[in-house]
């Protein structure tokens, strides 16, 4: 259906002819290369250049999935149009590529799109000395302005009361968490890269973090995947054009940003990630070493940790609320225990260790939620036989992050919210291998332990302050789970009531 939706009406001759060469060409070099491919791993018979897609389902690509590893196995192939992708499903083959073969699977494929805006710039679709440089840049730049540490619990503290104070402004009537949830989360991000945070109704930060959440959205879309595939067909996709035009408007608007910090900067004292960035080019333009300290980078690498460390962790933490509201004997026993261990004074990381319960809800709400189904695409390095099947250098592949998360050998009740899959008998909290909503290895997630701090300190005080319930009208049997798929899988459009606890 949507390879008619998007072809012109009016073909010329010329172009069919085209098509019809490719067609074939496509053909012949997929049955040569299945043929010297023997030991390839399994998959679906692909039609001449489309792959499988006709097989899988655009919108929830990672379900189609999941479906096709049931017959084929946890290592097989599918055609994503002309591209080859290698998809690796279940916790133990998942952690033998990206952790016991780290390197040989720790590269990143990039799509079109990701190509088209940031090149090898930046750190999540960049590979190579780039990527090692500003991945290791940004690590110990965010630890130094607290990421993980006591300063970075402060100022997430600071912000709960800026979001209690929005979410006490609806005095209990329903209301739509998507903006003040992503502004507050947002913030710590900001706060850490800029060196301050933004008032919820400053506009040059609204639109930022707006613009960024449909960026996100769109980049999922089946219409930028078959984007990503059929590159030629680029002009005729709407959705790329708004894509474009909003990256080049957040850049602009960071550029802005930059300036303004430039004015004011003292290399002495360094206010977030953007100072010590320019201060580390200035010193390294001054001794003439080439690097990769440019302003690309700069630009790519702010708009990656600016995206990846917002949507995904505000995204966990509407998907906990909603968990809230459905499961209200849950709720009762989250606040029981907030209650009886912290009661009214603010809460502290600290406290995790004594609200095993709450913890657990927060992991099981990770598992679940499962808001990267496929992580982000790597790539291998090199020729590699894996578990007996030959993948050769430069394969696009998918580690299937949903197939751990909901893996039937490893979870005692894979498709069901239950938090005791991190107790124990009495109750403590338990660590459990196949939890890898972060994936694991090389390309682990940047943020994951800035990521757990806020989902705790932003959870737990929602939670102390507000009881989450449907709409009037509605029971908690209404609420409905169906992700709406984007990049991330993010809750359905939803309102919930917050009603003051104390
Ligand atoms: C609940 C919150 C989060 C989840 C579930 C999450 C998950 C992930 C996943 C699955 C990946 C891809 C790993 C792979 O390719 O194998 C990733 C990468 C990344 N994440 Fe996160 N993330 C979260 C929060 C954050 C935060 C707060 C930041 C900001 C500092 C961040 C920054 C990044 C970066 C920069 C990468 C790219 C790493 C690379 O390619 O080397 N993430 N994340």
């Amino acid at each position: 259906m949507w390879a008619l939706e998007l072809l012109p009406h009016s073909l010329t001759s010329t172009s069919l002819l085209v098509a019809l060469l490719g067609l074939l060409l496509a053909y012949l070099l997929s049955s040569t290369l299945s043929k010297q491919d023997g030991r390839a791993p399994p998959g679906p018979r692909p039609l001449p250049l489309l792959g499988n897609l006709l097989q899988l389902d655009l919108k929830e690509p990672h379900r189609s999935l999941l479906e096709l590893s049931k017959k084929y196995g946890p290592v097989f192939t599918v055609h994503m149009g002309p591209q080859r992708v290698v998809v690796l499903a279940g916790f133990k083959a998942v952690k033998e590529a990206l952790v016991t073969n780290a390197e040989v699977f720790g590269e990143r494929s990039r799509p079109m799109i990701a190509e088209m805006i940031g090149h090898n710039n930046g750190v999540l679709f960049s590979n190579g000395d780039s990527w090692r440089e500003m991945r290791r840049f940004a690590l110990s730049n965010l630890r130094d302005f607290g990421m993980g540490k006591k300063s970075c619990e402060d100022k997430i503290r600071e912000e709960c009361c800026h979001l209690v104070e929005v979410f006490q402004s609806f005095k209990g009537e329903p209301f739509d968490s998507t903006q003040p949830v992503n502004y507050a989360v947002s913030n710590i991000i900001c706060s850490l890269v800029y060196g301050s945070r933004f008032q919820y109704d400053d506009p040059d930060f609204t639109s930022l973090v707006d613009r960024t959440n449909r960026i996100i959205q769109l980049i999922g879309s089946p219409s930028i995947q078959i984007f990503n595939n059929f590159p030629w067909l680029g002009p005729l996709i709407r959705q790329k054009n708004f894509l474009m035009r909003s990256f080049q408007a957040n850049k602009q608007q960071n550029l802005r940003l930059f300036a303004r910090l430039q004015e004011t900067l003292n290399p002495q004292m360094c206010r977030g990630f953007v100072d010590s960035f320019m201060v580390r080019k200035q010193h390294l333009q001054e001794s003439g070493t080439k690097s990769h300290f440019h302003d690309d980078n700069l630009l790519i690498t702010v708009l990656n940790l600016f995206a990846a460390g917002t949507d995904t962790t505000a995204t966990t933490l509407r998907w906990a609320l909603l968990f809230m509201a459905k499961y209200p004997r849950m709720q009762d026993q989250v606040q029981g225990e907030i209650s009886s261990v912290i009661g009214g004074r603010q809460v502290q990381l600290e406290d995790r260790r004594n609200l095993p319960f709450t913890d657990a809800v927060i992991h099981e709400t990770q598992r679940l939620a499962n808001i990267l189904p496929l992580a982000l695409p790597h790539r291998t390095s090199q020729d590699v036989t894996f578990q007996g099947h030959f993948i050769s250098k430069g394969t696009t592949v998918f580690p299937l992050l949903m197939s751990v998360l909901y893996d039937e050998n490893e979870w005692e009740e894979p498709r069901r919210f239950h938090p005791a899959h991190f107790l124990d008998k009495n109750g403590k909290f338990v660590k459990r291998d196949a939890f890898m909503p972060f994936s694991a290895g090389r390309r682990v997630c940047l943020g994951e332990s800035l990521a757990k701090m806020e989902l705790f300190v932003f959870f737990t005080t929602l939670l102390q302050h507000f009881r989450f319930s449907p709409p009037a009208g509605l029971s908690a049997e209404d609420l409905d789970l169906t992700p709406r798929m984007g990049l991330t899988l993010n809750p359905s459009a939803h309102q919930l009531c917050a009603t003051a606890c104390m």
